[in-house]
């Protein structure tokens, strides 16, 4: 087993790993089981009442998942993870916990369109009020906080608008308000983003992108880093949970017990083993895919059909400094370019080779959509302004392929736009 001061490469390979002894298996098995059987009922009954470990359900927990919970918060170096079906089932998950009918939620606007729906058009049915902020404008957060506030929401980098919010300073006043910083790290993974250093309290993905790597599975995780003292936080569910299992643990504890237990939202076993296999060559594919990233984007910035290229590596974009101060030499896989209208974006995505066109990111192949007209299509002007989503705007999610293949193959459609 790693330990905690072992580097990124040493606990994505090492942890979370429950071997098959019997066969000698050198991966985790999927444990194919609904159910988990137990000899006698006095050991089921201590199972359920939480006296004995173990496995009672696959809604609630299940070995193989165990395992990758495991290696998720070794990888973040958190307290404890949970692994849910999508990274959408993680926020869902979080919202549950945290807030009741009344409560608010404040978050920057810059965020993925999905998680703009849940936030607006589903959580408002259950009276839950989420406030948007714009974290590039100095006391907006501030402004936002009262005291039925419950978390503080962003994006390490928004998809798409790659805007870089500095954290640190985020976390500053979230910490002093007394709530946590809830982190969807989804385009930085624990490559990228040490959520100690920064400051975040719980920390989202969307696994189905990089931690997943192949565009093979969808899922997401949340992860409690262990910073936040649950103990302060204003609700009796977790102060309750605070009694049975100590302050320490009652955020996953309500949050699987109470709310994933619910909703039956976990990953499924053969999901959590697909991405758990992720995780061992996170660091090997977030190097390239920022390497590619960085070496297209430049090489966009000088090809005169492009009007303008958003990315956090190149020292145009405004968050620049941000990005080098928190991640460089690393600026994430997701890049977009402006085309001029709608017209040039659509025979651009038409004229490539090599990208698909899809709507994922985070996959090894690179992937191309037009936002304005897929993912964003029934959003308001309100909601693209806030997203950075324009009628011209293309985003590229760069894969690992050889970097000069994706660079001949965007120069020659663009040359003949
Ligand atoms: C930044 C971000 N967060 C969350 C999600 C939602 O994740 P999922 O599609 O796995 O539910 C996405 C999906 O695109 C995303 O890009």
């Amino acid at each position: 087993m790693p330990a905690q001061q072992d580097g990124f490469a040493t606990r994505a390979v090492h942890s979370g790993s429950r071997p098959g002894r019997a066969q000698g298996a050198t991966t985790t098995p999927i444990y194919a089981s609904a159910g988990f059987a137990y000899e006698t009922a006095a050991e089921l009954e201590d199972v359920f009442a939480g006296h004995k470990p173990g496995h009672i359900y696959s809604r609630i927990s299940n070995p193989t998942v165990a395992a990758y919970e495991e290696r998720l918060a070794a990888v973040e170096k958190g307290r404890g993870a949970i692994a849910t079906a999508s990274g959408m089932a993680a926020l869902a998950t979080v919202i549950m916990t945290l807030t009741r009918a009344g409560d608010r939620i404040v978050s920057n606007a810059s965020l993925f369109g999905g998680t703009r729906r849940l936030f607006t058009a589903l959580m408002s049915r259950y009276e839950l009020e989420v406030v948007y902020i714009d974290l590039d404008r100095e006391g907006s957060l501030e402004a936002a906080l009262n005291d039925r506030t419950r978390f503080v929401y962003l994006e390490s980098i928004g998809n798409p608008k790659l805007d870089v919010p500095d954290i640190p300073t985020v976390a500053e006043t979230v910490q002093a308000a007394g709530i946590p910083l809830v982190v969807d790290s989804t385009l930085t993974t624990p490559f990228m983003l040490d959520a100690h250093k920064v400051g975040a309290d719980l920390i989202l993905h969307s696994t189905t992108k990089f931690i997943s790597g192949h565009g093979n599975s969808i899922g997401g995780a949340l992860i409690d880093i262990g910073r936040f003292n649950w103990g302060e936080f204003p609700d009796p569910d977790l102060a309750e949970a605070s009694s049975l299992v100590g302050k320490e643990l009652s955020f996953l504890y309500t949050a699987r017990q109470l709310v994933v237990q619910s909703l039956g939202n976990l990953a499924s076993a053969f999901d959590a083993y697909l991405q758990s296999m992720g995780i061992e060559t996170l660091g090997l594919r977030m190097e390239r895919h920022c390497s590619n990233a960085l070496s297209l984007a430049r090489a966009l910035e000088n090809h005169p059909a492009v009007a303008a290229v958003n990315y956090p590596g190149l020292a145009s974009s405004p968050w620049h400094e941000t990005a080098e101060r928190l991640y460089g030499p690393h600026y994430g896989a997701l890049l977009s370019l402006r085309l001029g209208t709608r017209k040039r974006a659509f025979e651009l995505i038409n004229g490539l080779r090599l990208p698909k066109q899809l709507a994922n990111l985070g996959d090894c192949k690179t992937l191309v959509i037009h936002p304005g007209s897929t993912i964003y299509h029934d959003h308001s002007a309100e909601v693209l302004e806030a997203s950075g989503v324009y009628d011209d705007l293309v985003r590229v999610s760069v894969g690992i392929e050889t970097v000069d293949d994706l660079i001949a193959d965007f120069t020659q459609a663009l040359d003949r736009l």
